[in-house]
């Protein structure tokens, strides 16, 4: 992508803080949405395995409607996915701009793996609808049906995809972490062969089927929902898998996470990195807590609530391993603004716009005072040892004069305006008051 990484603008300081924002908001709504789409994709196929062997349809309804419920729309892989992938890597390529880094190349390469993983996914879905498919799980035909292959084809492809788009994804999130230890030689194989990438995938991976359960069992009980209502008992075992599925990928997050946290490099430790750590920890603690009430109560009250932890747990980590990044960065982001000084300065020298070094209340007083004043006597005007001193307590009344000058004494004429700045009145005023006597 040297096209991409050639044509980077520099950016000020306000603009630098603007982007970082933006990074926040796209990686938070991308490995959230990822994360369902990836998880209800798995529990629909375990649904539509368990269909086969119990020969029972309520497990394929199961199924599509698990699978639906993770894309709710046509247009929801490019909004919440691939969208917020390139704004992530606009961003990072801005960032990463001084450093011999470049995850442009990388975040394009998944950014087409991820496209296609959601139109299989689409596919998948669609695939289920058809009269073929279906006639599958009620018996009517066999197994090896071509539109059933193809169906779980398209599954499978995009399982793989997404396992390999997000493992790079996270992977890449890692590796920046240690931008100014390593040589820059971040090829794909390095980052796949990673054990951070590893870590950081593990807990991505069971994150997403926590969140996605819990995502399908808000989506599944929300008052309206046909499939919940039509049969209660149904309803009930489609719940406790549910549950269950979040429960047991819950317990793996704690100590996941905290292989996580211990193998960030020491370059990308910041109190904030901490600050966050706290927060994290608090919310998986919460998950815990209402998921093994809800496991245990056979109650579902807690849904939203588990769900709503699990989008700010993983805005948090999102928010975490950007503190890390800008820590690690922070040198890349110093010459990122010299290098934005230096440009704007070049740019004004082209547009004829020159930079006038400011001048002290001395160069003013020799400038455009000296002429009719000095300290000590009389010339054209009086002496500041006279007049200065009455403004002593008063330096507003003294800049009032200079800018606005008025008749004052009978015997002088009116002093003319001299035509300054409000920052050079400011100087010479501060310049008279420090030297009159
Ligand atoms: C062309 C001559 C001339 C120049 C140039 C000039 N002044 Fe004056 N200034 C005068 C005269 C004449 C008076 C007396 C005006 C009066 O009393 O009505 C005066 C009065 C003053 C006073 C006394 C005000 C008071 O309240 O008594 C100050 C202070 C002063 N000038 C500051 C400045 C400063 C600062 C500059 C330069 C930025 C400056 N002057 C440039 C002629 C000049």
């Amino acid at each position: 992508m040297d096209i991409f990484d050639n044509n980077t603008l520099s950016q000020s300081f306000m603009n630098l803080e603007l982007l970082k924002i933006v990074l926040f908001i796209s990686n938070s709504v991308l490995f959230s949405y990822v994360g369902i789409a990836f998880g209800t994709l798995v529990l629909s196929l375990t649904m539509k395995g368990k269909s086969t062997v119990a020969k029972d349809p309520f497990y394929f309804e199961f199924s599509r409607y698990l699978v639906s419920s993770g894309i709710f729309k046509k247009t929801a892989g490019i909004i919440f996915g691939v969208a917020p992938l390139l704004a992530s890597m606009f961003v990072y390529t801005i960032l990463l701009q001084t450093s011999e880094f470049s995850v442009s190349a990388d975040f394009y390469f998944t950014m087409w793996l991820l496209i296609a993983a959601f139109v299989l996914l689409y596919v998948y879905r669609i695939s289920l609808n058809t009269k073929e498919v279906l006639s599958v799980y009620s018996g009517k035909e066999n197994n090896e049906s071509l539109k059933n292959k193809l169906s779980n084809l398209s599954a499978f492809s995009a399982l793989a995809l997404f396992l390999l788009s997000m493992y790079i994804l996270v992977g890449e999130n890692m590796y920046i972490m240690t931008v100014n230890s390593r040589p820059a030689n971040n090829s794909l194989l390095n980052i796949l062969f990673d054990n951070n990438t590893l870590i950081e995938f593990s807990f991505f991976f069971s994150f997403a089927f926590m969140f996605a359960a819990l995502f399908s069992l808000v989506d599944l009980f929300n008052g309206g929902s046909k499939f919940a209502a039509r049969d209660a008992e149904r309803g009930g075992t489609a719940k406790r898998f549910l549950i269950k599925t979040a429960m047991i990928f819950v317990l793996f997050l704690p100590a996941l996470y905290f292989i996580k946290v211990i193998s960030v490099p020491k370059e990308a430790l910041s109190s904030s990195f901490f600050g966050t750590v706290i927060f994290i920890m608090f919310l998986l603690f919460m998950i815990s807590v209402y998921l093994y009430y809800m496991y245990k109560e056979e109650k579902i009250e807690f849904r939203g609530a588990a769900f709503y932890a699990g989008l700010l747990l993983i805005s948090f980590i999102a928010l975490q391993n950007e503190f890390a990044f800008n820590t690690a960065n922070a040198l890349n982001e110093k010459a990122l603004l010299e290098k934005y000084n230096a440009d704007k300065i070049e740019m004004e020298e082209a547009i004829g716009i020159f930079s006038i070094p400011k001048l002290t209340g001395e160069d003013i007083f020799k400038a455009k005072c000296s002429a009719c004043h000095t300290f000590e006597t009389k010339l054209v005007g009086p002496p500041y040892n006279e007049t200065v001193p009455k403004y002593k307590e008063d330096i507003a009344g003294l800049k009032d004069f200079i800018a606005h000058p008025r008749k004052i004494r009978e015997d002088f004429p009116i002093m003319p305006d001299q035509g300054l700045k409000p920052e050079e009145v400011d100087s010479i005023a501060a310049y008279l008051l420090s030297h009159f006597k």
